[in-house]
Parts: structure tokens; sequence; C-alpha cells
């Protein structure tokens, strides 16, 4: 199946782009794996007519609005983020009439259509940049809760928090990191921002999943308890055979990362099903605040 998806690609001029919770047979065969921030730079750069994103849909969302030209392929249509249907555009509108004007801060696991009404993006691994790049000392975040709540504890700036939450990172308790610790005392623990402050006031470091891989690379350590979903293991047994990753617990799965199969990925490049196309009147102004994004992160 690997081989019938490399000659589809190939045929298809496309690329294939997979997030590092991915199963490993998609990380296998992709093109590129990555964090939000690098998938996204990745989609904006490429010359390929197809991009086909093993991911979530606020993912291929992104590609659409980079690459608005391209086909956008999703391999299986039903994959979706939880977090990002914790936020609705006429919800942000309120909140803002409530709050008073300020800009808005959209992490990427949200709707091209909330990201249309925000001043600018950020992922985990820019989350900082981003917020101390803005002139202003008040700042909305949406939709993690958790993610602005570790920018809060990072920057002087008062920051309001939409209450939206990763349901995978979010159920992560301090009785399981104790566990884990106990059970791998020589292991460094690093935890995804998405997990809550009790959680990160625990950790060695606080990491997107590409910078837990660059962490595991040049880290002295030999040992690591992963504080984010389990897909990422494979990934940083890929980059470090010699060196031994913990999941932190059993139940860090996120379902909607697993709906994507080779079977998926062959029947989407054969048929170009399951395409994602942002609409030009929202993919317009959320155009604006990813590439503000990428550009305050290629400046930082
Ligand atoms: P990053 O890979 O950008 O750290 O994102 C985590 C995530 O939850 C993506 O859905
Ligand atoms: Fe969304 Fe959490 Fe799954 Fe990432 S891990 S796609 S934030 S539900």
């Amino acid at each position: 199946m690997k081989e019938a998806i490399r000659r589809l690609l190939k045929k298809r001029r496309a690329i294939l782009l997979a997030h590092n919770y991915q199963p490993p047979e998609i990380q296998e065969v992709a093109d590129l794996c990555g964090d939000s921030l690098e998938l996204s730079i990745k989609a904006s750069e490429t010359d390929a007519a197809v991009i086909v994103f093993c991911g979530v849909h606020f993912m291929a969302e992104t590609a659409s609005i980079l690459s608005p030209e391209k086909t956008v392929l999703l391999p299986s249509l039903n994959a979706g983020c939880p977090m990002a249907d914790m936020i609705t555009p006429q919800a942000l509108l309120a909140k803002l009439a409530e709050l008073g004007p300020m800009p808005v801060v959209t992490y990427v696991n949200s709707p091209a259509s909330v990201k249309a009404l925000s001043t600018v993006c950020c992922t985990s691994a820019n989350v900082l940049a981003v917020v101390n790049c803005l002139d202003e000392s008040e700042i909305l975040m949406t939709p993690d809760r958790n993610l602005a709540s570790y920018a809060a504890s990072q920057t002087t700036k008062t920051i309001h928090a939409w209450q939206g939450y990763c349901p995978i990172h979010d159920r992560l308790t301090p009785e399981e990191v104790t566990a884990a610790r106990t059970a791998h005392p020589e292991a460094l623990f690093m935890a995804h921002p998405e997990c809550r402050k009790v959680i990160l006031d625990l950790a060695d470091a606080v990491l997107s999943t590409s910078g837990m891989i660059r962490l595991a690379r040049t880290s002295q350590h030999r040992a690591f308890i992963v504080g984010t979903e389990s897909g990422l293991i494979h990934a940083l047994q890929k980059a470090c055979p010699d060196k031994a990753f913990f999941p932190v617990s059993a139940s860090m799965i996120c379902p909607d990362m697993k709906k994507i199969h080779l079977e998926d990925v062959i029947r989407s490049l054969e048929t170009l099903e399951g395409q994602v196309k942002v609409p030009e009147s929202v993919r317009v102004p959320a155009l604006e605040s990813v590439r503000r994004m990428i550009g305050i992160t290629a400046g930082s």
C-alpha cells in the first residue's frame, strides 16, 4: 500500500503531510511529519498541485487558506478536533462585545471562520513570540484555556481565556504524572501546553510536539516521559532509536488523529474525494491572521 501511495502521489504531483500524532504507517509514508507550525509553513511553501493532509480538519483548512489554488485532501473527512468545535464566530463576537475591543490571538486548532475574526493565529510552538509581539497589554486568547493560562504565566500581559480545551490533554491528572515519575525516576517529563497548569507545574519542559523531538535529540537524558498524545512516541523513537520514551498515561490517545488509514489515502488520491476548501469570504481574512503568525515566527 505504501508503494501504491508513493506512485499515486507522483502521478497527482501531490505532497503528503502528516501530523506527529498520526499512526506509524501514515508517518512512514509521509513526505513530511511535523507539528502544526511546521506543517502550516510547508503548506505555504510547496509547489505541489495537491496537498494530502493526514491530520484533522482544521489543519487541512489551514492548508487551503494558505494555498487556495491547490487541491487539499483530508482522506477521512470526519477527522475533526473537539477543541476547535468549542468556539464559533458568533460566540466570539458576543465575547468581544462583552470585553470591549482587544486583539484576539487564536490557536490554529480552531475553525477558519474564527481565524477570520482574529488578529493573529498561534501554535503551541510560537504562542509566546506571538503574544509578546502585540503592542496591546490586554488580549483575548481562543479557544484553548490551558494554552492561554500557559501564555499568561510567561508574560506580564492580561490574558482573557476562551474556555475551550483539548479533551485528551485536559484529562491528564497529577496522580498519573506522579505514577509515571515513580515508575521512571531517571526520565525527563515533557508536557504539551494543552495540559492543565497543575500538570505544567510538574513538567521539566513545556513544548510543542516537534519541540519535544528536538529536546530528545539534543538532551543528555536517555529517558523521557511523554506528556502528549501517544502518536508522538513513534516519531520520538525514530528520531532517537537509542533512547527510551514512556507515555505519561495510557489514555492519551486522540481518536480523531487515528481516523486516517492507508486505504483512505489511496482512495482519496485515486478519486480526489475528501477535498477541503475554505470559501473566499472566510479565507481572505483568515489568511491575514495565519500570515501574520508565520511572519512573526520567521522573524523571531
Ligand atoms: P502541535 O503539534 O502543534 O504541538 O499541536 C498539538 C495538537 O494538538 C494538534 O492537534
Ligand atoms: Fe484536537 Fe486534542 Fe486531538 Fe489535537 S489532540 S486534534 S487538540 S482533540
